[in-house]
């Protein structure tokens, strides 16, 4: 078994349902719920690997402009996610956390939410964060506004903005930095995702679909990851 020892911080683009669902001749609907029963077999995985974070886009901003059913049927899918598949994971002393807009999303949703962000906040396991209504950019924008606030009141001055501040206006506040980013599905691209956080990250796509990605593929990435050479930007001593 390949153990993560290096490995704090695993982040997952989960693409390629609708594609999935399609080459089968089902509807977009059926890829997505495979894709979220495949969500609870890799946290398991990674946690048994001794990964410490895990954090996946479930729904992006930009995710809101698809077609309302659409839009409905991934709502519907993490409502009951978040009632029944989530309940397991704290189980197995899994702890559950959400970065995004939460505005956005319906009044029973953020409380449902944030019900799991309490009851598992103890829990000393894998930190299971899902990146729902999420953008980057828009993170990055909202920290600019929250320092522009800071700085305005007299709180902090202007360099006092730096890396490590700045990190800490973010959602992820609280959590490292990605040691790897692993998109599902064939595309290669990063699609306003964890943009800040990337820096240094080392990046894996792979052309299996979301719902097809198994745990022996999560630990060749981590094989993988163990042969690359992180200089973040120097040269070796
Ligand atoms: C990308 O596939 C995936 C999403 C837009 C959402 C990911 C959602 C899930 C895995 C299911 C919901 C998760 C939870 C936790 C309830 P795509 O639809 O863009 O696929 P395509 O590129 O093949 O069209």
């Amino acid at each position: 078994m390949q153990k993560a020892e290096s490995v704090t911080h695993i982040a997952i683009i989960m693409d390629g349902n609708g594609r999935w669902a399609q080459k089968r001749l089902l509807p977009r609907s059926a890829g997505h719920r495979k894709g979220a029963e495949k969500v609870k077999e890799i946290a398991k995985e990674a946690d048994r690997l001794g990964v410490k974070f895990l954090t996946l886009y479930a729904f992006s901003t930009e995710n809101w402009q698809r077609p309302k059913e659409e839009v409905d049927t991934l709502m519907g899918l993490l409502r009951e996610y978040l009632k029944s598949d989530l309940k397991e994971l704290h189980e197995n002393n899994v702890r559950i956390r959400f970065i995004g807009e939460r505005d956005m999303l319906s009044a029973d949703i953020r409380q449902s939410m944030a019900a799991l962000e309490r009851q598992t906040a103890k829990n000393g396991g894998l930190t299971l964060c899902f990146a729902i209504s999420y953008g980057s950019r828009q993170e990055i924008i909202q920290a600019v506004r929250k320092a522009a606030v800071l700085v305005k009141n007299g709180d902090i001055s202007e360099s006092d903005i730096d890396i490590k501040s700045f990190s800490a206006m973010l959602y992820t506040k609280d959590i490292p930095e990605p040691d790897i980013l692993i998109r599902t599905g064939g595309e290669k691209r990063i699609s306003n995702y964890l943009l800040w956080q990337i820096a240094y990250t080392e990046l894996f796509f792979s052309d299996t679909p979301w719902p097809d990605f198994e745990a022996k593929e999560l630990e060749a990435v981590i094989a993988g990851f163990n042969t690359r050479e992180r200089r973040y930007g120097k040269v070796q001593a």
